[in-house]
């Protein structure tokens, strides 16, 4: 028996494998693909973190935290082959499923990449699923970083899981709508709703983890060891708007907040999102529920501007003069929507927010501060188009 992460070479995926790794005597195996290695090389960007290839990851792993159970699987988990026999061989009571391809803008990109993400993360999901059920796996807990995304921006304060739904005088629980804004986040939408049959039909325990924006540049294991470093993107389609804007600061740019900016967005610390996965993957299994629990995985909403404010203050801090630009939005959104988000089941989990964003935007400064040549040499890549034009020009 194991614990399997799936996206483990990944930014969150990374992190998280290790903070297991360092709680339990099991073994735990990680896989991945590497496409998120290629997706970033292929939209010319590149992490301001170096991340070492994964034998020198898991070489560090070992000597700089002991860890002597990790093993390593590269593979595609779109390969049904592939996932039938790694569940064959390892056999594992939980698995935490954070394979996917995450960008909205990458899946907005064009068809082809629109098909490429909600097929491979849809695949992905269900080979599992399917997987565990006909290998008689079905008792095993399986946790999957869906997005706070499939809730959409609704003017309701969005509960933690279903919605109250009310008709001909009748009221009943049921799943939220997926009322999702890209093609990325509509993948997990489905997902979502996947993992809920998978739980109905074959009886697979489901935390659906629902993860909102993360931002952080490390967790306490991976500031051990500079080969440890997880990643840190920061370009228009791979880096989230809080390392973007991080970025922006440290090489002497404006933060460009599009539009008014007053839209607030869900926020969690990699600390805070590494340490829920952590919970519930070495949970007691006589206390695992075997329905599907939702977890918000969020600890704040912050509007895009005060995100931007804050950077740039804490910015000051580390002598880089920057400001606050607004830009026309080439982005459909409600430029004020307040969002409020439902988090008590998550907040329970890991004990309440370990630290607060200004901290978090400190400690990002000074990791980005030390790749700053990195982050110079690739500025054009904080707008969109680069990939565009290159499209375009490969159609003429
Ligand atoms: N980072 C965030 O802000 C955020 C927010 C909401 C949800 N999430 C979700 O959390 C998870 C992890 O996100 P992340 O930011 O670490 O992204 P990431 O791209 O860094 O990690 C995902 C990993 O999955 C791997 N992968 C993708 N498809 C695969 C396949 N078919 N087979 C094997 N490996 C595959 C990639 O190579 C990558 O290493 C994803 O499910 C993502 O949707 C992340």
């Amino acid at each position: 028996m194991s614990i399997l992460v799936t996206g483990a070479d990944g930014y969150l995926g990374w992190p998280t494998s290790i903070r297991i790794a360092s709680r339990t005597n099991e073994r735990v195996v990680l896989v991945d693909n590497f496409g998120r290695r290629d997706w970033v090389e292929e939209v010319g960007a590149v992490s301001a973190t170096p991340v070492a290839d994964i034998d020198t990851r898991l070489d560090a792993a070992e000597e700089a935290l002991g860890l002597t159970n990790l093993s390593f699987v590269e593979g595609d988990l779109t390969d049904r082959a592939f996932v039938n026999e790694l569940l064959q061989v390892h056999e594992p009571h939980t698995i935490v499923h954070a394979a996917a391809q995450p960008s909205a803008p990458y899946s907005q990109i064009n068809g082809e990449r629109a098909n490429y993400t909600q097929e491979n993360n849809m695949a992905a999901t269900r080979n599992l699923v399917w997987g565990l059920h006909e290998h008689d796996l079905s008792d095993t807990h399986f946790i999957e970083t869906t997005t706070t995304g499939v809730y959409g921006a609704p003017e309701f304060p969005i509960p933690e899981g279903g919605a109250t739904m009310e008709n001909g005088g009748e009221r009943d629980e049921v799943p939220f709508p997926a009322m999702a804004g890209s093609w990325y986040h509509l993948s997990k939408s489905h997902d979502a709703a996947n993992l809920r049959l998978a739980n109905k039909q074959f009886g697979i325990p489901v935390s659906d983890v629902r993860t909102a924006i993360v931002y952080g540049a490390e967790t306490d294991e991976t500031a051990r060891d500079d080969r440890l470093a997880t990643r840190f993107d920061f370009d228009y389609y791979f880096g989230v708007v809080a390392h973007r804007f991080a970025a922006q600061a440290v090489a002497g740019y404006p933060i460009t907040v599009y539009g008014r900016g007053e839209q607030r967005k869900p926020f969690v610390a990699l600390e805070d999102a590494v340490e829920g996965l952590a919970q519930l993957a070495l949970g007691d299994p006589d206390d695992r529920p075997d329905d599907v629990t939702v977890y918000n995985q969020v600890t704040r909403a912050i509007s895009i501007v005060e995100i931007g404010t804050t950077i740039a203050d804490v910015a000051g801090e580390f002598d880089l003069g920057t400001e606050v630009e607004h830009f026309e939005n080439p982005r459909e959104e409600d430029e004020t929507h307040q969002m409020e988000i439902e988090n008590d089941r998550y907040a329970d989990l890991i004990g309440g927010q370990s630290v607060s964003f200004e901290d978090g935007i400190r400690n990002v400064l000074e990791t980005l501060v030390e790749n700053a040549d990195t982050i110079r040499a690739h500025e054009d890549r904080f707008l969109p188009g680069v990939l565009e034009d290159r499209l375009a020009d490969e159609a003429n």
